[in-house]
């Protein structure tokens, strides 16, 4: 099975207040992208394509290693994705994408998407169960109804899909669509989509917090972990 990966990295990281794209902003002295791709080869991935901000071409081929396909990404994540898979080796039977901005993901995780689209998956995400009570407010913020949380799960990634059905489900997506992941870009299409567990490991970078958590989880390495 030939798996190709598409890394979304064309956002701005203005709210990490960062003064490059998030995906260059440094984890332990690297940044965040060239974690990603490390964790996604580690994991089974056998080509990289990265979705980059057009103006910042160079910056990112500087620092990742040369095989990996560096793509202009898009004004929205949605855009970027559609953009790398344009540009994804047509010989792929499967594609994942990820978020540069989950710099440390496990390679278990991606070996877990890659086992469940080997066994006939056409769509599979990595998701944690959701720990918290979590309720619903009205428009005054206040609490209307508590939500079961036993079938509520939160949805990181690599996300891998079957190729042609991910290709087939963009293709059917209206341009300037823009929705939050792209398994909700294949269930638009009707695909059914499969979960395999999650890590805490994966956990997004979005403000300054975030990258201090992961400056501390590299510092203290694996034992420091919780996994779903
Ligand atoms: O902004 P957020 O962290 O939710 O973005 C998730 C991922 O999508 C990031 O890795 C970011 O670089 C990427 N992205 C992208 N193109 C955009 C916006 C975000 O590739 N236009």
């Amino acid at each position: 099975m030939h798996a190709v990966a598409i890394v979304a990295a064309a956002g701005s990281g203005s709210r990490l207040g960062a003064d490059r794209p998030k995906a260059l902003v440094e984890l332990a002295g690297r940044p965040l992208v060239c974690w990603a791709v490390d964790g996604l080869r580690a994991g089974g991935v056998a080509e990289v394509v990265v979705t980059v901000p057009a103006a910042e071409r160079e910056a990112f081929a500087a620092v990742l290693p040369g095989d990996v396909r560096i793509v202009d990404g898009g004004a929205t994540r949605t855009a970027s994705v559609r953009a790398g898979l344009a540009a994804a080796a047509a010989g792929a039977d499967v594609v994942l994408v990820h978020d540069a901005a989950r710099p440390l993901t496990p390679p278990d995780v991606v070996a877990r998407v890659l086992a469940a689209l080997a066994a006939g998956a056409p769509a599979v995400v990595p998701v944690l169960p959701v720990v918290d009570t979590t309720v619903l407010v009205d428009d005054d913020g206040a609490v209307t109804e508590a939500v079961p949380r036993a079938p509520l799960r939160r949805v990181q990634t690599p996300q891998g899909f079957d190729r042609e059905t991910l290709v087939a489900a963009y293709a059917a997506l209206p341009d300037g669509a823009e929705l939050t992941d792209d398994a909700a870009v294949v269930r638009a299409a009707g695909v059914p989509v499969a979960t395999v567990a999650g890590d805490e490991r994966s956990a997004k970078v979005t403000v300054a917090h975030d990258l201090a958590l992961a400056e501390l989880a590299v510092t203290l390495g694996p034992s420091g972990t919780v996994t779903a």
